[in-house]
């Protein structure tokens, strides 16, 4: 195993009415707050009324970034940045889902720095450079991303149509709330897209040549199998506390660092080959991974790292057989599990054709090679995104 300093600093305040610990939180950082959220589920849903009750019987004072996209745009944050520059803003609290909790993030990058987050640090990567950022918290109202408990944030770019991610430790939120109930009106499609991100992240990091992680896959497999067992109830049924709890805390583990400390490699080819469809088509991140990992599968699986499919097929779907026929039956199940789920299984269900493919690719590799059960070249690239046609 190899070494490794675990800091996962952020503190949770996990189920129904925590939402009430905020007030006492936000103090500890000063009084003036900049809300971020997305294009009114926090408006339907009472999140943001409660939330400025909170507020005001605290005596913090409050700006906004209202309307985030979902793929979150550069624009918002230089207009988050300059509000929280002009204000002097101490915190900056994300309502809603990943794509909320990423932007907030980035304005908090970029309201402490003189040059351009973008160019310096999504597509330079010059962490060197960041010396202070605002703090984020967050409230969280969707399970997919654990953007509520890791340094990491993904902004689209639509003048050059690229959405690139970026992680640093002082982006993990100071604290998060997570309330089940808040995900009751989450719909039947994004409880689908929230599942498959959550399982895709497990696998980035399930999946890797080495024979090491025995330990981090085994906890991998109890996230997996956490999700397989609840995204159908939730789905069944919205209000099901049991089920939107425990689908909640499995976001939050399967990308907050856990379940990869210690572990040799990890993959994470199948985020940069969507990232670039979202980029040029703006589809629903788990959507576009529902499509491409059945795809990716197929095409990495050698005789070098079929154990790890050999492991999954048996450990998350007792399968039995021949190691290639273990492995081909997983990528089925897979493919079966995310359609049952209501995800569409090819990109042409989602009109998406052939005619940005070398662009997405290029794309895709911009920063080398990836992935680590395959290295995949821009053209693998190519090669996967015609499997998913
Ligand atoms: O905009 P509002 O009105 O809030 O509606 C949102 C949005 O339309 C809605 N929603 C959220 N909570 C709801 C709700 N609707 C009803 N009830 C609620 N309680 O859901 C829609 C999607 O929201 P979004 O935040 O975009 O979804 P998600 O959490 O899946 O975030 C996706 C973004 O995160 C990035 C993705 O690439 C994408 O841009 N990712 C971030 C990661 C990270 N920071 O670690 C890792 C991921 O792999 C991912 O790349
Ligand atoms: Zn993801």
């Amino acid at each position: 195993m190899k070494n490794f300093v675990y800091n996962i600093p952020t503190k949770i305040f996990f189920g129904k009415g925590q939402i009430e610990k905020i007030g006492e939180e936000i103090l500890k950082y000063g009084k003036k707050v900049l809300l971020v959220y997305g294009k009114g589920s926090v408006k339907a849903n009472g999140i943001y009324d409660k939330v400025v009750e909170i507020l005001n019987k605290n005596g913090i004072e409050f700006f906004e970034v209202a309307g985030v996209d979902p793929n979150p745009r550069t624009e918002t944050v230089y207009y988050g940045a300059d509000i929280c520059k002009k204000n002097n803003i101490d915190l900056i609290l994300a309502m809603g889902g990943g794509s909320t909790i990423d932007c907030a993030k980035a304005i908090g990058l970029q309201s402490k720095y003189e040059g351009d987050f973008w160019t310096d640090f999504y597509i330079g990567g010059k962490k060197e450079l960041i010396k202070e950022v605002t703090p984020v918290a967050s409230i969280l109202t969707l399970a997919a991303t654990g953007s509520e408990m890791n340094g990491s944030t993904v902004i689209s770019n639509t003048a050059v149509n690229m959405k690139v991610g970026f992680n640093h430790p002082k982006l993990k939120p100071i604290f998060s709330v997570e309330d089940p109930e808040y995900t009751y009106s989450v719909s039947r499609y994004q409880t689908c897209a929230g599942a498959v991100d959550i399982m895709s992240h497990l696998f980035e990091q399930y999946f890797s040549a080495e024979k090491d992680g025995f330990m981090q896959n085994r906890l991998i497999e109890g996230l997996l199998k956490t999700i397989i067992h609840y995204a159908p109830i939730a789905l069944e049924n919205p209000r099901d506390y049991e089920a939107r709890a425990n689908i909640m805390w499995t976001s939050s583990m399967a990308l907050n660092e856990l379940v990869t400390y210690g572990k040799e490699s990890t993959d994470w080819a199948t985020h940069q080959i969507e990232h670039q469809l979202s980029a040029v088509y703006d589809i629903t991140h788990g959507i576009g991974l529902g499509i491409l990992t059945p795809a990716w599968m197929k095409y990495v699986l050698s005789d070098e790292n079929i154990h790890r499919f050999v492991d999954y097929g048996k450990n998350i779907w007792n399968l039995s057989g021949t190691d290639r026929e273990i492995a081909e039956k997983s990528i089925e199940k897979t493919r079966e599990f995310f359609t049952s789920l209501g995800c569409p299984a090819s990109l042409s269900e989602i009109n998406i054709d052939d005619s940005h493919f070398e662009e997405m690719a290029a794309n895709a590799v911009f920063r080398g090679n990836l992935g680590s059960m395959k290295k995949l070249t821009k053209e693998d690239v190519v090669e996967i995104y015609k499997l998913a046609l």
